[in-house]
């Protein structure tokens, strides 16, 4: 049967220009699409924008324009970046488009039926940079200040309409507990269980004191809040066919300090609406800038200007290959420069020198034509069995979405190529006409061990990793990746001309 592959980043707020930390998510989300495409897989990549809710408004009255201006003008540059960064969405939904506004509606006017919304009252605190009720003993555990940004709570005090979340709050924890809904990682899992048993409120999900926000279908004097509306884009993006080949998302990807709210508030919503719930929601750590969170209202992030600056020294995989090494996936991680320069150097004198002198090599001893293999010495079958644990370790790695180890393990083969080379020194058995089977060996097996690296790159690294394959003139076609993969470059294949991938930088 075809597998099929859904996956989501969070929809960003347009409040300002996307940062690293947006980036971050878009592109792991984005090295996961290209593997299942890679692998055949009918896959699916949704992100988009969260333009309602009074953050918008906020900043939109700061800048002295309405929110569907800054909104509008934000969107542009998030979608613009996407394709500079060659990000291979497969659609992008704004919550102010008609499609997410209907939807929504729908999913309201059918928990209103089901007797799942009912009217009251909401007195209590407000964080309005995450957009997020604090619970009174919250609030006072934080001082009274918001636990992700440091800004002072808002206290609110309004007629709203409430969700049933209570209702839901066991299936939920049976849920999740059983992994019939996967939170990852495991950590952050634990405190979400442990966060759930001690209890949970009825969700407030209107506000009649903004008017920026989807009317409620039934009582338009109040707009839907803000989380009940983003989450919703998850499937009010799919229409009919896509829903029913889509639904149940694999992986909604998010960054930790939105777990509570797609591990609790979506799953309970789904409940209600009698949909299948994702499979798997894997919360990643932030991107710190000396130890504190980098973000927008923080004003210490890595911004676009930034991040071009660095894609034209290094390039673009030089910038994906460093965002996804820095960390175990899941983990906070630290910018530094310093790291970023030693990160793109490993790829220049690893991957980069592994495939030059290996094109070389062939080039000068055999005239580019791929000799035959004879392995016979332990290092040879080292060497090969090395090959064959990489791919099925890549596959692991990428099931258990662990992105560091998905992007490294190819890179240690070349390394392990590399060290190889070294200890059978090519360059002297070339001197030994004896020893011309040796080296035939050797250069055979460098080869098949740098085209699997290059080829298991292909989905963390699409552009240098193709430009390799190209130089070994090896091409991958449509849908044909994993019968590649799966052969070994036969004797007599010519090899193209060899350039150096990571251009050093000066
Ligand atoms: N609009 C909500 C999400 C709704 S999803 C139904 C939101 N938007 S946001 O613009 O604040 O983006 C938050 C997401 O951006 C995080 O979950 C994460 O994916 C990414 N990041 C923002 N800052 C980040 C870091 N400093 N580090 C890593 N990722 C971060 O929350």
């Amino acid at each position: 049967m075809e597998t099929r592959f859904y996956i989501t980043t969070p929809i960003y707020y347009p409040n300002g220009e996307p940062h690293v930390g947006h980036i971050y998510t878009t592109l792991c989300a984005d090295v996961l699409a290209r593997y299942h495409r890679l692998r055949g897989d009918m896959t699916h990549f949704l992100t988009g924008t969260d333009e309602h809710g009074i953050k918008m408004v906020k900043t939109a009255a700061e800048q002295q324009v309405d929110p569907r201006t800054l909104a509008d003008r934000n969107v542009a540059i998030f979608e613009s970046l996407w394709r500079e960064l060659h990000i291979s969405n497969d659609d992008f939904i704004r919550t102010t488009s008609d499609r997410h506004k209907l939807g929504v509606a729908k999913i309201v006017d059918r928990m209103l039926a089901s007797g799942d919304i009912y009217l009251g009252g909401y007195e209590g605190w407000y964080d309005e940079g995450q957009e997020e009720f604090v619970t009174e003993t919250a609030a006072k555990d934080q001082a009274y200040k918001s636990a992700v940004s440091g800004r002072a709570l808002v206290r609110y005090s309004e007629p709203t309409y409430f969700f049933r979340l209570t209702k839901y709050v066991p299936a939920v924890l049976e849920a999740i507990e059983s992994d019939r809904l996967r939170v990852r990682p495991e950590a952050r899992k634990n405190e979400v269980v442990s966060k759930l048993k001690q209890g949970v409120d009825d969700l407030s999900i209107s506000r009649s004191s903004l008017s920026w926000g989807i009317p409620m279908p039934n009582d338009p004097k109040h707009v839907i809040y803000v989380w009940i509306d983003a989450l919703s884009n998850y499937v009010t993006a799919l229409d009919d066919d896509r829903k029913k080949l889509f639904w149940p998302a694999d992986v909604h990807l998010i960054g930790k300090e939105i777990l509570w709210f797609h591990a609790v508030y979506w799953p309970a919503m789904l409940m209600s609406l009698g949909m299948d719930l994702p499979k798997e929601i894997f919360a990643h750590g932030w991107w710190t800038s000396h130890g504190k969170k980098m973000s927008k209202s923080m004003g210490n992030f890595v911004g676009l200007e930034q991040v071009r600056e660095k894609v034209a020294t290094y390039s673009l995989d030089g910038l994906r290959y460093y965002l996804l090494r820095a960390a175990p996936f899941g983990n906070d991680l630290d910018w530094t420069d310093a790291d970023l320069v030693k990160t793109f150097n490993e790829l220049a004198n690893v991957l980069g020198n592994c495939l030059n002198r290996t094109i070389k090599m062939i080039g000068k001893y055999c005239n580019g034509v791929l000799p035959p293999a004879a392995p016979s010495e332990a290092g040879d079958l080292q060497l090969i069995a090395r090959i064959n644990e990489t791919q099925v370790a890549v596959d692991a790695a990428y099931s258990a979405i662990a992105l560091q180890q998905a992007a490294m393990l190819p890179v240690e083969l070349a390394r392990a190529t590399n060290v190889y080379i070294d200890s059978t020194e090519p360059f002297k058995l070339a001197k030994d006409p004896e020893k011309l089977s040796r080296l035939h060996t050797v250069l055979n097996l460098s080869a098949q061990a740098i085209s699997r690296a290059l080829l298991l790159l292909l989905p963390v690294l699409p552009e240098k990793a193709s430009q390799g394959l190209a130089q070994m003139n090896i091409v991958v076609k449509p849908g044909e990746w994993q019968k590649t993969l799966g052969e070994l470059l036969p004797a007599g294949h010519t090899l193209g001309e060899g350039q150096p991938l990571f251009p050093k930088v000066l």
